[in-house]
């Protein structure tokens, strides 16, 4: 992958209109055409999944459910882990996208796991509750990103674990103790990212908090590829369903 396949994905991200009537469309208008070259792309600039996964346990026959999976490569994340989990599911609106999970998945002979086609905000694995799930860079893209987080934890199980890593904004007055934003980072990102169906958002973090035990949380910033000087703010927040 080089030069022409990163102008690609810049003709993707930074002018071709995202067309389509409902949010399903949008996401597949907007990644059909990237899709091939999208894992080496995103490599460079969603930092965080490798240390997220690694923060997290994988119970011994337990299950795990990667809500907007997109291509899988969080699957590489999981190392020698992945054999311990009864069940992978790889969530995601984009049939393009689930079709080169689906090689991944092949390529590897993982019988393990699955990928679905279907909203984040809604599906409920038909296995019941599960132990594990993930977004990564997904609540961002997800508009209804409430619904995701209540449908995340209506299929926990009591004491799972939910594991997340994207891009933020922190609020004008954040709580004690988190990272504040200056105007410029505030208003800058949010608006640059909308262009693409990107909402980084002050409340994502401040929720996850509310709704969950708090396992783990660290806060970042990141070199976006081909923007220089200027770095992006991500977060890394593992919590617990209470029970
Ligand atoms: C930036 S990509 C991240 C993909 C993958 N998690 C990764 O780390 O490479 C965001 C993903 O969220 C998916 N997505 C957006 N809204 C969704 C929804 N409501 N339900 C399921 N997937 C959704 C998109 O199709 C896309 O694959």
């Amino acid at each position: 992958m080089g030069l022409a396949s990163d102008l690609k994905i810049l003709y993707h991200l930074a002018l071709k209109p995202v067309r389509g009537k409902d949010h399903a469309a949008r996401m597949e208008s907007f990644y059909a055409g990237q899709a091939e070259a999208y894992d080496d792309f995103r490599k460079r600039l969603l930092k965080g999944r490798q240390e997220l996964w690694n923060l997290i346990q994988a119970p011994e026959g337990g299950t795990w459910i990667d809500l907007g999976g997109g291509t899988g490569a969080n699957l590489d994340y999981f190392g020698e882990r992945l054999g311990k989990l009864s069940k992978v599911y790889i969530l995601d609106l984009s049939h393009s996208l689930l079709e080169i999970a689906k090689k991944r998945i092949a390529a590897k002979s993982w019988t393990n796991v699955e990928t679905v086609e279907a909203d984040a905000t809604t599906f409920q694995p038909a296995g019941g509750p599960v132990d594990v799930v993930t977004f990564s860079y997904s609540l961002t893209m997800i508009p209804d990103w409430f619904a995701a987080i209540e449908n995340a934890l209506a299929m926990l199980r009591p004491d799972g674990v939910i594991g997340v890593v994207d891009f933020y904004v922190s609020r004008k007055y954040p709580t004690d103790g988190l990272a504040r934003h200056g105007w410029p980072t505030r208003t800058f990102w949010p608006t640059w990212f909308a262009m693409d169906n990107v909402f980084p958002s002050p409340d994502h973090v401040p929720y996850l908090h509310k709704r969950f035990d708090v396992l783990h949380f660290e806060e970042h910033k990141a070199k976006v590829p081909y923007v220089p000087f200027l770095r992006m703010p991500y977060y890394l927040f593992v919590g617990r369903k209470r029970t």
